[in-house]
């Protein structure tokens, strides 16, 4: 892959005004979520102000996730949308993130009102791409893989007002199987150590007490600053920042994960104790054939590790089911380590076949309608689970971080350390405190509670 690449077209050179605002809507994964925080923060040092409302936007983009088919879809379905609503030629459209990477020149025949596209190993590149933009480019493109550099910014604006996301490492080098990421995102990348405690020193400074740690592959980062600290040596830095209360980190591969990661969550408890560890498949023949780089015993080694620890961390997993070749007999395996591990959440998904990915070449052999049944079966199954372990925390306390309030209820929504929502009456102004609550009731997805404290 070359450079940036960057086109320009003299013929659709429109004599464009400057954009003034800007609106982000994304797409996915937490990464995308925080990149879009950190192209925001691009954007506002350039001088663009951020509106709530696409309407009133001079560049609009898109932030998008290539993850599942569908997830692909919606940015097309947004673009068409937008052709419909007649907005004025003014308007500048920009698609960002990993359908950017996956499809790019072609979105530019697809839904010729887009002016910028761009993957997110150029987004180091954006700048001089808005910058291209500006000077009246209608067609500029920053799709180049070839980066060892992180997406580094001045400014990042931030979303949530609880939770600051600090990315470690960027980009993917596992190519499992069935997923696109590699090639959407590119290779690994990490930041130094340096860069990422003093990213939580300012933050705390700024009045967050929740950091959570990004990167696809969260605990495969490898300090590239001569301090070399270990995953579990970094979770501990971060925890012992003076006023960070919760640290939580995501998304952690099975292979990587090691009894230090527990230890660490042992003896520092700013670390939440919780994680979350994607399985995919209860079957070793599915695994296998997936390159997940471990077996369902090793997975479930990992598990007794996490299951040992003195205080108790609760796990939740993602699940792929109809993954090529999936048998009822290993689909029921899945089914059976849900039991096993009792997870606490189950993410889930039909296999959805992805271009440029080794399971591409494989017979994507369980029809869609076998897929929807297995994905029902095994989301109740996980229901049930749900219900029983929420029920056996009737009766204890627990320290909740107050996210929102829901007026019509007059209930405050708190967020426990291991993950778990309860609901109780409350008061607006509770809103980013820190409470004692015992709960009082449990559904399969969240907990009612009253305040203690
Ligand atoms: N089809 C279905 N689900 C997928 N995931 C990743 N790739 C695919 C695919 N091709 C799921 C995995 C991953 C989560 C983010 O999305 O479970 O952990």
């Amino acid at each position: 892959m070359g450079a940036v690449r960057e086109r320009f077209n003299p013929a659709s050179t429109v004599v464009s005004k400057r954009p003034r605002t800007f609106y982000i809507e994304t797409f996915g994964c937490q990464m995308n979520v925080h990149d879009s925080e950190k192209v925001a923060g691009v954007l506002m040092a350039r001088g663009l102000r951020s509106v709530e409302n696409d309407q009133d936007a001079d560049l609009i983009l898109y932030n998008t996730c290539s993850i599942r088919e569908k997830a692909a879809q919606k940015v097309y379905s947004r673009l068409g949308a937008f052709r419909k609503g007649g907005r004025g030629s003014g308007t500048i459209i920009g698609v960002l993130g990993c359908v950017a990477q996956q499809e790019g020149e072609r979105i530019f025949e697809r839904a010729p009102q887009v002016s910028l596209i761009c993957g997110s190993a150029s987004y180091p590149r954006l700048a001089d791409l808005l910058g291209q933009i500006e000077a009246g480019n209608r067609r500029v493109a920053g799709l180049s893989l070839a980066t060892d550099e992180c997406f580094e910014t001045e400014l990042t604006r931030r979303d949530n007002p609880f939770r600051a996301y600090v990315t470690v490492i960027e980009g993917c080098d596992q190519r499992c199987a069935f997923c696109v990421v590699p090639t959407t995102r590119g290779a690994e990348r990490n930041r130094s150590s340096q860069r990422i405690l003093a990213d939580c020193q300012r933050l705390v400074e700024e009045g967050f007490s929740e950091i959570q740690l990004l990167g696809q592959i969260v605990n495969h980062w490898t300090d590239p600053s001569p301090a070399r600290l270990s995953f579990a040596e970094l979770l501990s830095r971060v925890a012992e920042i003076p006023g960070v209360r919760r640290v939580r980190f995501a998304t952690s591969h099975p292979r990587h994960f090691t009894p230090e990661i527990v230890k660490a969550i042992e003896s520092h408890p700013a670390l939440c104790d919780q994680i979350h560890l994607p399985v995919q498949s209860g079957s070793s023949q599915v695994l296998a054939r997936m390159r997940r780089g471990y077996t369902r015993e090793e997975y479930l080694e990992k598990i007794n590790c996490v299951r040992g620890a003195r205080r108790a961390i609760s796990i939740s997993t993602d699940v792929i089911v109809g993954f090529c070749g999936e048998t009822l007999e290993d689909f029921e395996q899945t089914v059976s380590l849900l039991d096993v591990v009792g997870y606490d959440q189950v993410f889930s998904f039909k296999y959805s076949r992805r271009p440029n990915t080794a399971a591409a070449g494989f017979e994507d052999s369980v029809p869609e309608e076998e897929k929807g049944r297995r994905l029902a079966v095994l989301q109740e199954h996980q229901r049930q689970i749900q219900l029983r372990r929420n029920g056996e925390l009737v009766g204890r306390k627990f320290e909740v971080l107050v996210e929102s309030f829901q007026p019509r209820l007059q209930q405050a929504v708190g967020r426990t350390t291991s993950n778990r929502v309860i609901n109780f009456p409350g008061e607006p102004e509770w809103i980013g405190r820190y409470m004692d609550v015992r709960v009082t009731a449990a559904g399969p997805n969240s907990l009612v509670g009253v305040q203690t404290s």
